[in-house]
């Protein structure tokens, strides 16, 4: 594999062939911001949050999607870079709902994390208002949007159409009236969603959230009239498992008495055996 040679900050690196100036720069330890950039997923160059300054270039360029090439020098932290991430970020905060105390992601945004990294501690451009908020699409049963916190990184389009293969959200409009939608704006309850929440994953921001049923489940628990029986979908008790290290499902044996967390395939195998009758 050819081998590339270049200076990140005045420090010489070397990195295969192929490599962007981001993922060169990861691997030498230095840190650039990113928003819409997500590994294998997104790699469009939406945001601009991760410019650097080339040497000889004109322009700042997007480090997420510039190829390195021999005898590159990257600058990734001047007064020029850092102006330029700053006011691109209060830009995409003047189209931005920002009431965070009400916010699901709230302490877990990654816009709000690069508020804080960059120092936006000040936004000179008005917020969205009453009369600017579009309507939040709450009718799916699992997913609901808020386009007022929406990026347009297009982290959601990508996993949904290249990932899951379902591709029911896209960008519509054009210029500041851009905003990711579904076809004809329907709900997402009006397409083929399969609910599977990849979009949720991946959005950076409170765009795209869980539906939470906890307040239907706190009446449940207080109704004394009836009984309450909790279960996991077998892809989260799956997930639960691994998150605590338990070992993955190994055939039954008669003494085996130790928890369990099983895929849904391996439940439904370890059912079928249980089904079969003894010989
Ligand atoms: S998405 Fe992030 S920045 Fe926006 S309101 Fe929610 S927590 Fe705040
Ligand atoms: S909904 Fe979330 S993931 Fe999708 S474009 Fe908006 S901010 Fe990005
Ligand atoms: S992270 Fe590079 S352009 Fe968005």
């Amino acid at each position: 594999m050819k081998m590339i040679n270049l200076k990140i900050d005045g420090t010489p690196v070397t990195v295969p062939e192929g490599t962007t100036i981001l993922e060169a720069a990861r691997a030498a330890g230095v840190k650039i911001p990113t928003l819409c950039f997500l590994k294998d997923i997104n790699e469009i160059g939406a945001c601009r949050m991760c410019v650097v300054e080339i040497k000889g270039a004109r322009a700042l360029q997007a480090a997420c999607v510039y190829p390195v090439s021999e005898g590159l020098e990257v600058i990734t932290n001047s007064e020029k870079v850092r102006k330029s991430r700053k006011i691109t970020l209060e830009l995409i905060l003047s189209n931005h709902d920002r009431r965070c105390l009400e916010c699901s992601r709230s302490q877990n945004c990654e816009l709000q994390a690069l508020s804080k990294e960059l120092g936006v501690n000040e936004i000179r451009f008005p917020a969205l208002n009453e009369k600017t908020l579009l309507p939040i699409d709450d009718l799916s049963p699992s997913v609901v949007r808020d386009p007022n916190k929406c990026v347009l990184c297009r982290r959601c389009v990508s996993v949904c159409k290249n990932v899951q293969t379902v591709g029911v959200i896209d960008t519509m409009e054009r210029g500041y009236r851009t905003v990711v939608a579904s076809p004809f704006g329907k709900s997402l309850a009006d397409t083929p969603c399969v609910n599977c929440g990849q979009c949720i994953a991946v959005c950076p921001t409170g765009a795209l959230t869980e539906k939470s049923d906890k307040s239907k489940v706190w009446a449940a628990i207080s109704d004394p009239e009836k009984y309450v029986v909790f279960q996991t979908a077998p892809a989260v008790r799956f997930s639960i498992g691994e998150a605590f290290g338990m070992p993955q499902w190994s055939p039954p044996s008669e003494d085996s008495a130790s928890t369990r967390f099983l895929t849904p395939t391996q439940a439904r195998t370890l059912r079928s055996w249980k089904r079969a009758p003894s010989s």
